[in-house]
């Protein structure tokens, strides 16, 4: 079994699809945490109703992102946690933490990396004319969204689209591959090389899992 914590701040609902998935009496992940940097994020009393422990760790009680990043640390090892998920969690990791849990990090960006890593990336594909967009799960390195890819999935941009439609769209997507990247990841399917994950699965394996990540229709 391996041990998950999961830092949010804000509604979850990225983190409230990987808890559903750990449900499952077969899944290899044990929900231990949920640790939120803002008090009134809603995403933490979806993870009570989860029966998973809460914390807050406020940043700005902290003075450095260090002196933060190592509260929340103790907190994960309290736990014994083994995989981090970042569902949703707006802050910029130290190194320190990176380093702690190195290629133990896993988290998901509404955007086809390496394209629009950042904020508002909806708008900026939706600006940018782009054709399609999507998601990512990757491992987290000391860049911000960047690092290891683990999952993709796809959508197509219309030509009517707006911020919201769009994000929509790679949300559904979005609670599909976390928790498909995430169950991967603990069984150890995917190698970790310096510069790229290989997905240890056969091509018919890997054909019938991205017909799940590619839109048609919904
Ligand atoms: C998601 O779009 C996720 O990709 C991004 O932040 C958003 C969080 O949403 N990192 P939620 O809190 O999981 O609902």
């Amino acid at each position: 079994m391996k041990n998950v914590g999961i830092l949010i701040s804000g509604r979850g609902s990225n983190m409230v699809s990987l808890l559903r998935s750990m449900k499952d009496e077969n899944h290899p992940c044990l929900p231990r945490i949920v640790i939120s940097n803002v008090k009134d994020a809603s995403g933490l009393q979806k993870a009570k109703e989860f029966g998973v422990k809460t914390v807050v760790i406020d940043h700005k009680e902290s003075k450095t992102r260090e002196e933060h990043d190592k509260k929340i640390i103790d907190a994960l090892n309290k736990e014994n946690v083994d995989i981090v998920c970042l569902a949703g969690y707006m802050r910029l990791l130290s190194s320190l933490f990176v380093q702690n849990f190195k290629n133990r990090i896993l988290n998901i960006h509404p955007a086809l990396l390496p394209s629009f890593p950042g904020l508002n990336v909806q708008k900026k594909a939706i600006d940018h004319g782009v054709r399609f967009s999507g998601c990512t799960v990757h491992i987290v390195d000391e860049l911000c969204d960047h690092g290891l890819i683990l999952l993709q999935a796809v959508v197509p941009i219309f030509p009517d689209d707006t911020e919201e439609t769009l994000s929509q769209r790679i949300l559904h997507f979005e609670h599909k591959i976390y928790p498909l990247a995430l169950r991967l990841f603990a069984e150890n399917k995917f190698e970790i090389e310096e510069k790229r994950a290989i997905l240890k699965i056969t091509n018919k394996e890997y054909e019938n899992l991205v017909k799940n990540l590619m839109w048609n229709g919904e």
